[in-house]
């Protein structure tokens, strides 16, 4: 069976094709209608000036027929693309069965339990018990503190700088975007930071020669000294691959570091994987590339494949002396995502969607290894289906935001929707949909290509 990309159903979703200015008339009207009545706080349009009439596959059209590749996917949660037909399909299905069941056990909530359950590597599979969380990453990184300070009766965290766990209180807390924080007074105490394994930009300031993962030694340092100021924390949150932090995938024996000192020091170690998870890097979980077992795993964005919202936290069994209540919410049993998720589980093993992982993966490495020639590109660096081309000012090597907003908004103009983020923004991002064909891929990656060398001339 080949891979179900439904981009292939209509010919318009097969090609980008922007014909107006951007916005076009018909966007630049809901556009302003947004502004006029919209929160000061919304984001992707400010850069991308387009409205979305209507999606499919690895496409999306704005109102004014511009067709573009979507290479943002809902900011990684589409793992299959717009309205993947099978998807839609389940969850019309569920639909007139039944949509919200609270946390009541129903038939299509234990076939999604069975299926992520069966996701996991067989050493995990048993030891984990499942939470469902109100339904964003946010909530579920905040429940999965909450059972780590609830189980070992301690109560600071440890996180990473650079890293990106959610916008509420707590989740915001154990983020590094200090500019996110900074306005936003009695913020939740008691998160401490420590560098992450950013080679292109060391936090210690080693070159890597000098090395031998000192960001976890320094970690390490401060954990055993009785005078380090650090108690011996509820957990130590960390993603594989920072996605918003830049798509930065950690070093292995950073990782692997981490995992020994928290398994000897009794500390739970939490993954966040709601951005590396359900096979975004090539494995379903990013852990797994690591070798490591983690005793907290975080997941949301793409759990449904079809961006209905679903969160839940995968723990091991000893943790789970929490009392009933501990951790609720009214949208804990969206039976829609349910049922697209595990039938999204099914599709992924049928099609081999994590081997398409793997090789677009690679097809992405080799069309943007030319880029390493220019002198504004610090780093390209990715992992599976998730890719940054760090920018950095060939004069001083400094952070080259504006360059990164300049190649995102020509892109856009030549039919590719992509993100912008890391530190300072400088990291030009893409999250292609996990089933992408290797054409998409590679006119998207001509484009990408493009926009870079002319946004950040090899001259200046
Ligand atoms: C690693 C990680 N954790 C948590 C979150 C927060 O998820 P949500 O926006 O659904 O609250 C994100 C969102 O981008 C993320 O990338």
């Amino acid at each position: 069976m080949s891979l179900a990309d439904p981009s292939a159903k209509s010919d318009i979703f097969a090609h980008p094709f922007v014909e107006s200015d951007l916005p076009g008339p018909l966007s630049a009207e809901l556009l302003d209608r947004q502004a006029l009545r919209e929160s000061n706080a919304r984001t992707y349009p400010r850069r991308l000036p387009i409205a979305i009439a209507e999606a499919s596959g690895s496409f999306l059209r704005d109102p004014d027929g511009n067709i573009f590749i979507d290479f943002l996917t809902g900011a990684g949660v589409l793992s299959l693309g717009h309205n993947h037909p099978e998807l839609v399909r389940a969850v019309t299905a569920q639909l007139n069965r039944l949509t919200h069941g609270l946390d009541f056990p129903t038939p299509a909530k234990d076939a999604f339990t069975e299926a992520q359950l069966s996701m996991l590597p067989a050493g995990l599979r048993d030891r984990m018990k499942v939470h469902f969380c109100g339904p964003t990453g946010g909530d579920a990184v905040d429940a999965a503190i909450k059972l780590c300070k609830i189980a070992t009766g301690r109560g600071d965290v440890v996180a990473f700088q650079g890293g990106f766990h959610g916008s509420g209180h707590a989740a915001m807390a154990l983020s590094g975007l200090v500019r996110q924080k900074q306005p936003v007074v009695n913020g939740v105490p008691g998160v401490h930071f420590f560098p992450y394994s950013y080679c292109a930009r060391c936090p210690l300031g080693l070159v890597p020669s000098t090395c031998d993962t000192n960001c976890a030694g320094q970690l390490e340092r401060a954990l055993r000294d009785g005078n380090g100021g650090v108690p011996l924390p509820a957990a130590v949150i960390l993603e594989m691959v920072q996605g918003e932090g830049g798509v930065i995938p950690a070093r292995r024996a950073f990782v692997r570091r981490v995992r020994e000192l928290t398994r000897e020091l009794d500390i739970p170690l939490i993954v966040d994987e709601v951005q590396t998870g359900c096979g975004r890097t090539g494995t379903w979980f990013a852990f797994e590339r690591y070798g490591i077992e983690p005793d907290v795993i975080v997941a949301s964005k793409a759990l449904s494949g079809i961006g209905l919202p679903v969160a839940i936290i995968l723990y091991d069994r000893r943790l789970d002396v929490w009392a009933p209540g501990a951790h609720i919410g009214t949208f804990r049993g969206n039976q829609l995502a349910f049922a697209a998720g595990a039938e999204a589980v099914r599709i992924i093993r049928r099609d081999d969607v994590l081997g398409n992982v793997h090789r677009r993966g690679e097809q992405i490495a080799e069309r943007l290894a030319p880029l390493s020639g220019n002198p504004w590109v610090r780093e390209v660096r990715g992992v599976g289906l998730m890719w940054g081309v760090e920018l950095a000012d060939p004069r001083d090597g400094g952070p080259a935001t504006e360059p990164a907003y300049r190649v995102q908004g020509a892109a856009l103009r030549r039919g590719l929707v992509i993100e912008v983020g890391g530190r300072a923004d400088c990291v030009v991002r893409i999250l292609p949909p996990l089933n992408v064909t290797a054409d998409v891929v590679e006119t998207a990656c001509s484009i990408l290509v493009e926009a870079i060398n002319a946004c950040c001339p090899v001259a200046a």
